[in-house]
């Protein structure tokens, strides 16, 4: 569905940004007594079914998963490596199917500790999915929300302002819509864990036990219809 029909919609179903902490992919595994990697692995079939479920939603235009934190470097340099060949192996078969989706493939986050082959495909799947107007999927990679903001709030000063407002700061964030309309943690745990801490003001949280090898897009149907029973006041009282 185009991004323009999508429009028109928003104002009965407000969904229109959705991002999604995914996380129990390493337990997943260890209760199967599975290599931590086979968690992951599963972990990206599922973005790539929710990423299909969302480019056909009628007023989703955008999803944004946390797909690699700035703390995850500490985790063991086997498990990183793989984590980094398995978003290089994704990116290169995801292709075909964000043409086939029309979904724009974006990524946030600070990608200069990457190996410059998987930055050049990071930036090349950017490049060949810009004029697709479905959905944009944002992978958060290397991903901070407190370095987002202070990287913002210096470029800003850069430019020559001292005095700043939060529509310049929202303006200059890299997500295309900034404010998030619901998030969803998978995996049980209630934390934010750093996660675009701006455009979260007003988003309404959801956090469901399912470790994310498990989620599914039944789920999701079913996580979407109970956020659009919930009344959104932003606030004020109607
Ligand atoms: C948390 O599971 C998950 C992550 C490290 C981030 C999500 C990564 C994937 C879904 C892998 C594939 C990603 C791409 C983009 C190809 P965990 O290991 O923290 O689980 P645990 O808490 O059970 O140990």
């Amino acid at each position: 569905m185009h991004q323009s029909d999508k429009e028109e919609m928003r104002e009965e179903t407000p969904l229109k940004h959705l991002a999604i902490i995914m996380d129990g992919n390493g337990r997943w595994a260890q209760e199967r007594g599975l290599k931590r990697t086979k968690g992951h692995e599963k972990g990206a079939d599922v973005i790539r079914d929710i990423t299909t479920y969302c480019a056909n939603h009628p007023t989703i235009e955008t999803v944004t998963f946390y797909a690699f934190s700035t703390e995850n470097w500490k985790r063991p340099k086997l498990e990183v490596e793989f984590l980094m060949k398995l978003l290089d192996t994704y990116l290169k078969k995801e292709l075909p199917v964000y043409q086939k989706h029309h979904v724009r493939f974006l990524a946030i986050g600070d990608m200069t500790r990457f190996s410059k082959p998987l930055q050049k495909r990071i930036k090349e799947t950017e490049a060949r999915t810009k004029e697709n107007h479905s959905l944009t999927q944002v992978l958060a990679l290397n991903y901070g929300g407190r370095a987002e903001i202070v990287g913002v709030v210096n470029d800003i000063v850069k430019e020559g302002k001292s005095v700043l407002t939060e529509k310049d700061i929202s303006r200059a964030l890299q997500t295309p819509y900034s404010d998030i309309d619901l998030l969803i943690r998978t995996s049980g745990e209630e934390r934010i864990s750093n996660f675009l801490l701006w455009q979260i003001s007003y988003a309404e949280f959801y956090f469901t036990p399912t470790l994310w090898p498990d989620f599914n897009t039944q789920e999701l149907d079913s996580i979407i219809t109970h956020y659009t029973q919930r009344t959104r006041r932003f606030g004020g009282l109607q």
